[in-house]
């Protein structure tokens, strides 16, 4: 079965070709460059982008894949959640060429699809659901902190997510806060790894509450009020990586205990993470030491598989329509605010 798969949710242009479960190209056009400028995703200038990028990015990804579209089995595109604007492009464009193929169209959901990011490895990349176990998974990106039980494939239940702010998105806001570039979550990162993380001490919010949710907020707002009060410290480059390595170290903190409690209060015993933040070195390293702790196995998708792709969307539609989910209509929309638990195939 050969699958043409469009990710189009946010600032990513991605297409990729699927092949009986592995993926034989995929390809990303990134526009953080574009939107660097206005310090945050413009949504207008990122559906244009996608328009102008879209027919170019699936002509070179179908070339590498040496498939002609009279070779689709079926096409995919995220449907939501994202932009509504962005979603549109890449989901009616997929949508249009299933209906002219006369082939089936799947509208697959953005998070569903980083769920099984961490599964996918190997050369060619490939969805390993044989190895799959029962799994908590964090989804950590610019727009989401999520963490959802996943019992069995395409079975799923959302058990946390964030009062307000994403994990990513505090990276983002603290970075502007220091006058660093937007996304500033790499740069943070970078700077972290020469800083001393115990220089300065930021709250951990909802650290202790019994559950799984986030809130980011607070800490977004202790660190504007400690740079309102010391303005000079970003004067200095030691005292700025001391600032992002203590910034970072609470983000990942939160992240990584209210993961792990998480984990044991499910019982399960494995543990998987996946979108942009999960791209961040310390949280990678502090989550894979806190699971061989608590004697949990830990699976973090490959760097280029936690940023937005149109991979894990091509891996998961041809999962789905392998076990029979139904097809999308060609008169169904996106979904903007797509709820994750609605996707759930077992009942
Ligand atoms: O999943 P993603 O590419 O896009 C969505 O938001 O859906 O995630 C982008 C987010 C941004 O907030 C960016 O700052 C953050 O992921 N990010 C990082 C790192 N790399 C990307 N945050 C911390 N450390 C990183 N190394
Ligand atoms: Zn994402």
């Amino acid at each position: 079965m050969i699958l043409l798969a469009f990710e189009t949710s946010c600032d990513e242009t991605s297409v990729a070709v699927v092949r009986d479960g592995s993926v034989s190209s995929s390809l990303v056009s990134s526009q953080i460059q574009l939107h660097a400028e206005y310090g945050g995703v413009v949504p207008e200038l990122a559906a244009r982008e996608h328009l102008r990028n879209l027919m170019p990015v699936a002509r070179a990804a179908l070339r590498e894949a040496e498939i002609h579209p009279d070779q689709l089995d079926a096409v995919a595109a995220t449907r939501g959640p994202g932009l509504p604007s962005a979603l549109m492009v890449g989901f009616g464009a997929a949508q249009s060429l299933a209906f002219v193929l006369g082939k089936p169209f799947l509208g697959i959901h953005h998070h569903e699809a980083h769920l099984y990011s961490p599964w996918t490895t190997g050369q060619p990349l490939r969805c390993d659901f044989d190895a799959f176990e029962p799994n908590l998974s964090l989804i950590v990106s610019g727009g989401h902190t999520l963490l959802v039980h996943v019992p069995a494939p395409l079975h799923h239940r959302v058990v946390g997510s964030t009062l307000d702010d994403a994990a990513g998105e505090c990276f983002d806001k603290i970075g502007k806060l220091m006058g660093l570039p937007y996304p500033a979550g790499p740069e943070i990162d970078r700077l972290a790894e020469s800083g001393d993380a115990a220089a300065f001490d930021f709250p951990r919010p909802m650290l202790r509450e019994p559950n799984g949710d986030f809130s980011f907020s607070g800490l977004k707002t202790s660190v504007r009020y400690f740079l309102r009060d010391h303005p000079s410290l970003l004067d200095e480059p030691r005292a700025v990586q001391n600032l992002c390595a203590s910034v970072q170290a609470a983000i990942v903190e939160v992240l990584v205990t209210k993961t792990v409690q998480t984990a044991r209060r499910l019982g399960v015993r494995c543990v998987t993470a996946s979108g942009g933040v999960t791209c961040n070195r310390s949280l990678r390293q502090s989550l894979a030491t806190a699971c061989t702790r608590n004697r949990l196995a830990c699976r973090l998708a490959l760097p280029d598989l936690c940023t937005d792709n149109a991979a894990m969307v091509g891996l998961l539609a041809s999962q789905r329509l392998l076990r029979r989910a139904p097809a999308t209509s060609f008169s169904d929309e996106i979904l903007p605010a797509w709820t994750l638990n609605d996707t759930c195939l077992v009942a």
